[in-house]
């Protein structure tokens, strides 16, 4: 995933505009927003021009529109992240705007690669654990709607973990 996101700051930089990444669920209500809110936190330390688009969506659009699960927002609270955002279903045209797709475990890849209109989308998605330095035994982002509050926090010491590297592999010459 390290040529992945080569990848997808040359075609960025090739374009004159910052990179555009997407985190994605199932729910967009729990995992992939969480991911956003605290990669978003993360990228304030950079200068504006350089910050990359975020955004996350998901596949049940049960809860379209709705801000993340309170449990969510709560947890990340206490975790020293706001997460305002509103959940919506993945587009087709997503493969095309975003230059990274990142999905949280096994059914996100497999929904994802179903999804992806092509072999250049495809080369667009990348797994959230491969991110993450300091849980090398973690395979994906467990989902924490069925669990209880440790749950959260788990999915929240994971998410820090994969966006502080996911960081550091977009900026190498910034001092994160
Ligand atoms: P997420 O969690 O995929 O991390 O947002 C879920 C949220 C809602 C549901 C499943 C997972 N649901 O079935 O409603």
């Amino acid at each position: 995933m390290e040529k992945q996101v080569e990848k997808a700051m040359a075609i960025a930089a090739a374009e004159g505009r910052p990179v555009r990444i997407l985190f994605v669920c199932l729910g967009n209500i729990c995992r992939s927003p969480a991911a956003e809110g605290i990669m978003r936190q993360y990228c304030e330390k950079l200068p504006a021009a350089m910050r990359p688009e975020l955004d996350s969506a998901g596949f049940y659009g049960g809860h379209a529109g709705d801000l993340p699960d309170r449990r969510m927002r709560n947890a990340a609270f206490q975790h020293g992240f706001h997460l305002d955002h509103r959940s919506r279903v993945i587009r087709p045209s997503d493969f095309d705007y975003f230059d990274l797709i990142i999905g949280m475990d096994d059914r996100n890849l497999s929904d994802l690669y179903d999804a992806a209109p092509s072999v250049e989308a495809e080369k667009k998605i990348a797994r959230m654990s491969d991110f993450c330095v300091h849980y090398p035994e973690a395979h994906y982002i467990p989902d924490p709607y069925y669990d209880g509050i440790d749950g959260f926090h788990n999915v929240l010491n994971l998410l820090e973990d994969g966006c502080q590297h996911l960081l550091t592999l977009l900026y190498p010459e910034t001092d994160n």
